[in-house]
């Protein structure tokens, strides 16, 4: 039976027990951690695809997507606090649901990190380009060398996106020698993006530019958009829903935490909740100071945003300073309204602080697939690791060459999209272990405990499937063939190999930790 091998949660904890990290943090540094994670390419560069989505409408955009994602990260923290390893939502599916929707989590995954990866990298792209090649060196790096084939300005001949195929390799090699990011430098990067964001908002808001009129129609693609075109509010929401990605990394740190069951919800709520405020003030600057109208299709329905139509229009003089055109949507409206200085300014704030979310994402990643590879689900070699840099340099190196070669090739909306995909699944299955492990094993101990789970828990379920299904049909089914794909490979490599079926368990909670093999021994029936 395929949902037979559910890794016993004993062995886990005992596992984790053993080199359980102090509680260090307060509920004001991990708001500032989760913020740390969460500001990124989404609002810097995926406010103008939302405006082609959704209009001024993207305002309800956020708040939606934001929603879904704080009683996502509820659930995350309960089971952070409950199962405290590395692998995330992996292993949390590991111990309630057995190794083969593990796998499928594990894989789906590979989605949420690696494309979030390539997609934060091509949003860096394009702040290089327009900021410090353009606006600083002077220097106009023809459209093929800055764009990949497909993306925004692909018409004018885009082939390869050269500055965001370095940057992913420059982040992978930073991880490979074993820099991790101090909390210091992410004080400093959030201070910068929220100073950045601040000013955007102030200025903006103020400006004589402002014009409420801009703001009509509000919802010129309507709420729903219909299925499978990602238009509209909830098109958009699904989209920029890859803006609050990240904050799961707030929920593992809640075994580092000082009174949790406090302390938690302050900071992924907390993180959440501003993020929220600011995304909706700065999509209200933006429209309200050069307006934010979708460019139509002779249907009157917005050409898909990324696409080479829109690119097309977007060459065109009447829209060459739409807000749903640039590549660098906040520099550009801060030049629209005359603060061409602080534009720049912003635009160098997003240069500086996008590569620390790249090293985030890429972290995350090369951990799940070196516990996959620990579990025996992956080849070996992905977990060998450096002798003199104490990294998984294997499992590192061929991360960052697929993540280069996706964000040389791909638009940022579609990698965005296919992470959401794999992402909201992840969420999903996080929300229905929570729930299980609250059945199964009541007796263990939890650092944090959702109170409402019963509404909170399927309210993520149904949040989730909400945003999936308003994805576009492109990146919605980038999931069942990517898990397809997965299932091959779990049938044919893994699932004779895994160390569970073999009798193993191994738990390993880091790279550079110890590492606990126990027999299987089944859990404690109470
Ligand atoms: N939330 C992160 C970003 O927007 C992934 O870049």
């Amino acid at each position: 039976m395929i949902l037979d091998r559910v890794k016993p949660l004993d062995a886990i904890i005992a596992a984790a027990e053993k080199k359980s990290l102090k509680r260090t943090l307060s509920g004001f540094q991990l708001m500032l951690f989760g913020i740390g994670c969460i500001i990124g390419t989404g609002i810097f560069v995926l406010t103008a695809a939302g405006a082609q989505k959704a209009g001024p409408g993207l305002m309800l955009s956020f708040v939606i997507a934001g929603s879904v994602c704080v009683v996502a990260a509820l659930c995350y923290a309960e089971i952070a606090s409950t199962v405290p390893v590395s692998g995330s939502a992996y292993t949390y599916t590991y111990a309630t649901m057995g190794e083969f929707l593990a796998w499928t989590v594990g894989w789906g995954l590979v989605l949420e990190y690696a494309v979030a990866g390539a997609a934060v990298s091509v949003g860096w792209s394009g702040y290089f380009v327009g900021t410090i090649l353009n606006e600083f060196m002077g220097v106009h790096l023809p459209a093929y060398l800055s764009a990949g084939p497909l993306a925004l300005g692909g018409a004018e001949g885009g082939f390869i996106n050269l500055p965001a195929l370095v940057i992913a390799l420059l982040i992978t090699s930073l991880l490979v020698i074993g820099t991790s990011e101090s909390a210091t430098v992410n004080a400093v990067l959030v201070a910068i993006k929220v100073a950045a964001l601040t000013a955007f908002i102030g200025l903006t808001l103020t400006s004589a530019y402002f014009d409420l009129d801009r703001f009509n129609p509000f919802l010129p693609a309507g709420i729903f958009g219909g299925l499978g075109t990602g238009l509209g509010v909830v098109g958009a929401a699904a989209t920029i829903f890859f803006a609050y990605v990240g904050f799961d990394a707030v929920s593992t740190a809640a075994e580092e935490t000082k009174n949790p069951q406090r302390n938690v919800p302050f900071g992924i709520v907390g993180s959440l909740l501003v993020c929220t405020v600011f995304y909706v003030l700065v999509a209200a600057g933006a429209i309200g100071t050069i307006g934010g109208q979708p460019i139509m299709g002779p249907d009157g329905i917005p050409f898909p945003a990324g696409s080479e139509e829109l690119a097309r229009q977007c060459a065109m003089p009447e829209y060459g300073e739409a807000l749903v055109c640039s590549n660098e949507a906040l520099a550009h409206v801060l030049r629209q309204i005359g603060f061409s200085g602080i534009g720049n300014a912003l635009g160098i704030a997003a240069f500086l602080a996008l590569p620390s979310v790249i090293l985030v994402l890429l972290f995350a990643q090369t951990r799940i697939f070196f516990v996959m590879s620990r579990d025996g689900l992956l080849p070996e070699v992905l977990s060998r690791v450096h002798p003199k840099w104490h990294t998984p340099h294997v499992v590192t190196i061929a991360t960052g060459i697929v993540v280069a070669v996706a964000a040389a090739f791909f638009p940022v909306g579609q990698l965005a999209d296919i992470a959401n995909a794999g992402t909201l699944y992840a969420f999903m299955m996080v929300a229905v272990a929570v729930m299980l492990l609250r059945k199964q094993r009541p007796d263990v101990p939890r650092g944090f405990t959702v109170s409402g789970l019963w509404f909170i828990g399927p309210a993520t379920v149904f949040g989730t499937i909400f945003l999936f299904i308003n994805l576009p049909t492109a990146a919605m089914l980038v999931l069942p063939i990517w898990t397809v794909i997965g299932l091959v490979v779990y049938l044919g490599y893994s699932r004779s190999r895994s160390h569970l079926g073999l009798g193993i368990v191994e738990v390993v909670d880091d790279v550079a930790g110890e590492e606990t093999m126990v027999p299987i021994h089944p859990p404690k029936e109470d």
